[in-house]
């Protein structure tokens, strides 16, 4: 027997008990359109480790026993704008982006020993992370807003839910997603995981953007539409909170028109290549088409076009769920950080004049889309 194959095991029972050891169910991942398998839960690392994308979807199928996945549901056809309307507004407001507050809140936010959904740091991040969203609040009426802790049976970590009510099409919501777990792909539980770029930085793209976004509620511009920010927990896991979430939000006959995910948004391969990537899996082409709109009128860096495999991340759960989505990356997949899922995931790596351009993008969606007429 070598001396890990001792040593491993041992630190798991100290750190967590001897429950997560033999505690290994079955679960089953979709893999590709309408493949579906069933492995184990720690059979779940090594397909990350080898790059396969998947969707748990274990506790989304349509019988308690069967193996048969809620089918996806159909992603309707909407209109989005075709070139922008509020540049003034939106212009000023990008100017007030704060690079040394997104970079004091992400070193804290990374400085969590792992933010991975079943952990008890990642439980304190979801709180930190709740704690900062309400301190954004400010003067703002509590009748304009709620945040939302959406709690999720099987893990401790909660998704959180920043809402602004829609004053006359409340029933259209658009959403900015991210996720705020971190994982360490080769021990999880036992590693940190400071996950700055994935993602960390979706997070805070996230969190500036909604921090401008309420400097101008605050000056009386509420939405028509619905406008909510979501903070997904235990993405790594197989998009597993975005899909409690969004999949809640199909039963409950809710009407997400709009869907943009932000994750990974602050490394930065060649500065003199710099560029925004634009997902294509799982993306619905119209929204991608306003997202060109949008960078092309508020961004300095040019977009292009990209493939990353598979789910990939939680703008999958969205589709699946008959959402249109689309999933904003800070490069081309061939050019991003291989240092995610490791110890070296970290904040020096990462460039804040990147990370405003994916502020711009967040911010200028939810105003240009806050009024635009979906229809009843
Ligand atoms: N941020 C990554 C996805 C990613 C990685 C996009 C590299 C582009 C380049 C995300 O958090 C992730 O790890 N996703 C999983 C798939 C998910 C469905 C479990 C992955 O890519 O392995
Ligand atoms: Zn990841």
């Amino acid at each position: 027997m070598k001396a890990y194959q001792f040593v491993v095991p041992f630190l798991i029972i100290v750190r967590f008990g001897i429950g997560d050891l033999f505690n290994d169910p079955w679960r089953v991942l979709e893999i590709g359109q309408n493949e579906i398998i069933q492995v184990k839960e720690s059979e779940k690392l090594s397909l990350k480790r080898s790059g396969v994308g998947f969707i748990d979807v274990t506790d989304h199928l349509s019988l308690p026993w069967g193996k048969k996945i809620k089918n996806a549901a159909p992603v309707p056809y909407y209109d989005y704008p075709q070139t922008v309307s509020q540049a003034g507004t939106v212009k000023k407001l990008i100017a007030e982006i704060d690079q040394v507050a997104m970079h004091d809140d992400l070193a804290r936010f990374c400085s969590f020993f792992t933010r991975y959904y079943k952990s008890a740091s990642g439980y304190e991040s979801a709180q930190w992370l709740s704690s900062k969203l309400h301190n954004l609040t400010g003067e703002l009426s509590s009748e304009i807003f709620e945040i939302e802790h959406f709690d999720h049976k099987k893990w401790k970590q909660f998704s959180i839910i920043f809402r602004v009510h829609g004053t006359e099409t409340a029933d259209n919501v658009i959403v900015i997603g991210s996720h705020q777990d971190s994982l360490n792909m080769i021990f999880p539980s036992l590693m940190p995981a400071p996950g700055a770029d994935d993602d960390g930085s979706g997070t805070i793209t996230s969190m500036e953007a909604l921090r401008l976004y309420l400097k101008h509620l605050g000056n009386g511009h509420l939405p028509k539409n619905t406008i909510e920010f979501h903070f997904y927990s235990a993405e790594e896991g197989g998009l597993l909170g975005s899909m409690d979430v969004l999949g809640y939000y199909r039963e409950q006959g809710r009407k997400v028109v709009a869907m943009v995910q932000q994750d990974m948004t602050g490394y930065v391969a060649n500065k003199n290549d710099e560029h925004i990537g634009l997902v294509l899996d799982n993306a619905n082409e119209r929204l991608v088409n306003f997202l060109k709109v949008v960078i092309d009128a508020y961004v300095k860096i040019p977009y292009r076009e990209t493939r990353c495999g598979y789910a990939c991340s939680d703008h999958a759960s969205a589709t699946k769920n008959g959402f249109p989505s689309a999933f904003i990356l800070e490069s081309e997949n061939a050019k991003t950080n291989r240092y995610i899922h490791t110890t070296m995931d970290t904040l020096d790596r990462l460039d804040f004049d990147h990370i405003s351009e994916h502020v711009k993008i967040s911010l200028a969606t939810v105003i240009e889309l806050s009024n635009w007429n979906f229809g009843k």
